[in-house]
């Protein structure tokens, strides 16, 4: 509390009971740290974000935009563009895609508009904490899915939730942090058995495992996707998101969304991102490889490590506290997932390009050997500025 607050003239206003049962937002992030130019160079691991800047488009087609200078208008409330060019990209018509300011907001979107306070959302644990906070602050009460083997889809566990007054299934998919994918058929099988639930596919990292439920939701309109641009497409700082759903449920979710909230220079950005989808797949494809061959590292150091159908991976140690500090000393920023259910000693990791990824390694074997000497200065040969990929 600043000096200044304890003198206010009349009381700090309360927020709703919905949001008196949230957590305190914690802003530590390591953004600045990750751009300072030290020695070693910074290696941001951490929120899987891309680590390579966006297609060259991305910038013309926001240069492009900035040139007409129409920032006095609002954007197209219609996103027309971005949404002719996303029904190119997934294959399903314009009347099918709404676009949020980052699927964040999507997510939020869909749980206002389709759940009363009180009711009941499914989440697997562990899950992407911001869903939790969002069905939180809409006074939905949260039923934790605990499944037998966290990294196992627990058909039994599922089942148990869903005859037990859940309105909603959130399924991240692949799942964040285990990487847990839901495989179409299973989710059809889910949806059409409880048609009165929504099954909400939180695909952000749709790109990397190629596995979806988009092709779901005409027949079963209780299927609603999300997508972004901030992970494969390397857009994280633009928030850009998407729905795929029914037409009827895109128009249900249009009553309440505002269709201001995506300013003009992200829809152009977007459109220029879907101008060069072969930017993207390349990055995938590398990001793919840098994945297994850094499992397969981390398995070779006696280190514990899964894969995931994402761009992160994870290992365990038996200290993750020490480890992700260690790491740090060393400006390499990874995620301690170990305090999540089911995930003790569990550590998460972004994975970037080989270049990246042979850093981290390499830090790692510091942090294990427990002297910071040994850092090569060849493999910290990285440069300072960003290569495109
Ligand atoms: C599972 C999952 N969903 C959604 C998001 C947020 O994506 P966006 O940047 O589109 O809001 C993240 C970000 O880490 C995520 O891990």
């Amino acid at each position: 509390m600043s000096k200044d607050s304890k003198h206010t003239l009349t009381p700090i206003p309360k927020p709703n009971k919905a949001v008196q049962t949230l957590s305190p937002y914690d802003p530590a992030n390591t953004r600045d740290a990750s751009l300072r130019k030290t020695y070693p160079v910074p290696l941001k691991l951490d929120w899987n974000e891309s680590t390579r800047p966006p297609s060259p488009n991305v910038v013309q087609a926001i240069r492009n935009h900035l040139s007409k200078n129409h920032l006095n208008l609002y954007p197209d409330i219609a996103v027309k563009r971005l949404r002719m060019a996303i029904s190119r990209y997934t294959g399903l018509g314009a009347d099918h895609i709404l676009v949020t300011n980052g699927s964040d907001s999507a997510l939020e979107l869909i749980v206002r508009t389709f759940m009363d306070p009180g009711s009941v959302v499914g989440v697997p644990v562990p899950t992407y904490s911001h869903f939790v906070v969002f069905s939180r602050g809409a006074g939905l009460q949260i039923r934790e899915i605990m499944y037998q083997d966290p990294f196992q889809v627990d058909w039994n566990a599922l089942r148990a939730a869903l005859n037990d007054g859940v309105s909603m299934l959130y399924l991240p998919s692949p799942s964040n942090p285990t990487g847990i994918v839901y495989h179409g058929e299973l989710v059809k099988r889910m949806a059409r058995r409880f048609e009165n639930v929504i099954f909400l596919l939180d695909e952000a990292y749709f790109e990397f495992s190629g596995t979806t439920c988009a092709h779901l939701v005409d027949t079963y309109p209780n299927i609603i996707v999300t997508r972004t641009f901030s992970k494969a497409f390397g857009m994280a700082g633009l928030r850009v998101g998407y729905v795929l759903a029914h037409p009827e449920v895109v128009a249900t979710l249009s009553k309440l969304h505002n269709p201001k909230s995506v300013a003009s220079l992200n829809q152009a950005a977007a459109v220029g991102a879907l101008e060069d989808v072969e930017y993207m797949s390349t990055y995938v494809k590398r990001v793919r490889a840098a994945r297994e061959w850094t499992v397969d590292q981390l398995l070779k150091m006696g280190i514990d490590a899964r894969t995931t159908h994402a761009n992160y991976i994870l290992f365990h140690v038996d200290n993750p506290h020490d480890f992700v500090r260690g790491l740090h000393d060393l400006n390499c920023f990874v995620r301690d997932r170990s305090s999540m259910p089911g995930m003790d000693g569990w550590i998460r990791v972004t994975v970037g390009t080989m270049d990246d990824m042979r850093q981290f390694v390499n830090r790692v074997a510091v942090v294990l050997s427990g002297t910071r000497q040994s850092i090569r200065p060849s493999m910290n040969a990285y440069p300072n500025k960003p290569d495109l990929i």
